[in-house]
């Protein structure tokens, strides 16, 4: 190969944790459309922008209109997003970001691939756990309703597969819970990996 990454002679990621005071970590928020990920994600990290800590937000939705322009839903088009993502992620937590990743990542082996790249001890797994009905009675973005008409190809939970994760480190239930209370709950859990040491 006629590329040579080259490392050793740039800052490294503890003088970037060093200078923002913080570890960098990824938060990676699986679930249904509409189950609450970019919202919970975004509460959150308004508290911790608060509390002087640099967070950034990679949204699916939001990538899906510039770096993963032209990528579909179908399977391997999700892999290709999700490793572009989980390929983003990893240069910002190098950086000492704390990053919030909200992407539906359906299945077991798109999770597994995130986690190959990021680094299992760079990676909080966070379910974010609603049913179908309850994700198809908010509707959001008026998906669920064009997905009922036939309208969305691969939809998730319809003829896409979702399969919950099996040991997320913390499942939040929006049905249950509140955003803010979702979002406080969260903040409390990544605290340990966050904080420098
Ligand atoms: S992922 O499966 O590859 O992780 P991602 O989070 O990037 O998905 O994008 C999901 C968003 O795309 C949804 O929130 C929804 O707004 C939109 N979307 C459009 N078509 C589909 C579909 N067929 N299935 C799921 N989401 C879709």
């Amino acid at each position: 190969m006629n590329i040579h990454p080259e490392f050793h002679r740039f800052l490294n990621r503890h003088d970037k944790e060093n200078l923002l005071r913080q570890r960098g970590l990824a938060v990676w928020m699986c679930g249904l459309s509409g189950s609450g990920k970019s919202t919970i994600a975004n509460a959150a990290e308004r508290v911790l922008h608060q509390q002087g800590r640099f967070t950034i937000i990679l949204d699916g939705d939001n990538l899906r209109t510039g770096l993963n322009a032209g990528l579909g839903f179908s399977d391997q088009e999700r892999l290709e997003n999700i490793r572009r993502i989980a390929e983003l992620t990893k240069i910002l937590i190098d950086n000492g970001a704390i990053v919030f990743i909200s992407a539906i990542t359906p299945r077991g082996e798109l999770r597994d691939l995130a986690r190959g790249i990021v680094g299992e001890k760079n990676l909080f797994e966070v379910y974010v756990k609603a049913s179908y009905e309850a994700c198809e009675k908010r509707d959001v973005k008026g998906l669920y309703a064009k997905a009922a008409r036939g309208e969305i190809a691969h939809f998730t939970g319809k003829d896409g597969s979702f399969e919950p994760p099996h040991s997320p480190d913390l499942t939040l239930e929006t049905e249950v819970l509140a955003i803010e209370d979702a979002a406080i709950e969260l903040i409390e859990a990544i605290l340990p990996r966050i904080s420098h040491a």
